[in-house]
């Protein structure tokens, strides 16, 4: 009897961002109750849509998460996650973006906190995410 080939898993693009305040701490948000990984805190960034540019995506998400605004331009690629979860292939562009307006607010009813790269590895965050700590030293 021969088994099954493994099904290929959804791949998932979801960009992410490190935004970095002048004194180089970075912001983290909480995934709020009834989201999958709920608690745990993650880049803020969500799901590229059809159309959309990872960048555009970011503009946006951005704005409605943080109720804050940017620019494509001020947005520097720096790594990239690509992690398999049980039901789909997540692949997660890591921006940095040091350039923004207005102060981010949570709008989704997430925590936010500031924290410097080192002190991220206290917090715990999404298997995607947690590689992406030691670029973030590096840099910072
Ligand atoms: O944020 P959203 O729920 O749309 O993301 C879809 C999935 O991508 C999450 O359920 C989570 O598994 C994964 N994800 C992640 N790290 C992030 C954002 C999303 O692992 N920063």
């Amino acid at each position: 009897m021969t088994s099954e080939p493994p099904k290929p898993k959804r791949l998932l693009l979801v960009v992410a961002c490190a935004l970095v305040d002048a004194d180089g701490r970075v912001l983290i948000a909480q995934r709020p109750e009834g989201k999958q990984l709920a608690g745990m805190w993650e880049f803020p960034g969500g799901k590229v849509e059809p159309g959309e540019t990872p960048e555009d995506c970011l503009v946006r998400e951005l704005r409605e998460e943080l109720g804050i605004e940017t620019k494509t331009a001020c947005l520097a690629p720096l790594t990239f996650a690509s992690h398999s979860y049980d039901d789909f292939h997540l692949l997660m562009p890591l921006y940095v973006c040091r350039r923004f307006w207005g102060t981010p607010e949570p709008k989704e009813a997430q925590a936010l906190k500031w924290v410097r790269p080192k002190q991220m590895r206290d917090y715990p965050m999404p298997p995607a995410d947690a590689p992406l700590i030691p670029f973030l030293i590096d840099l910072l």
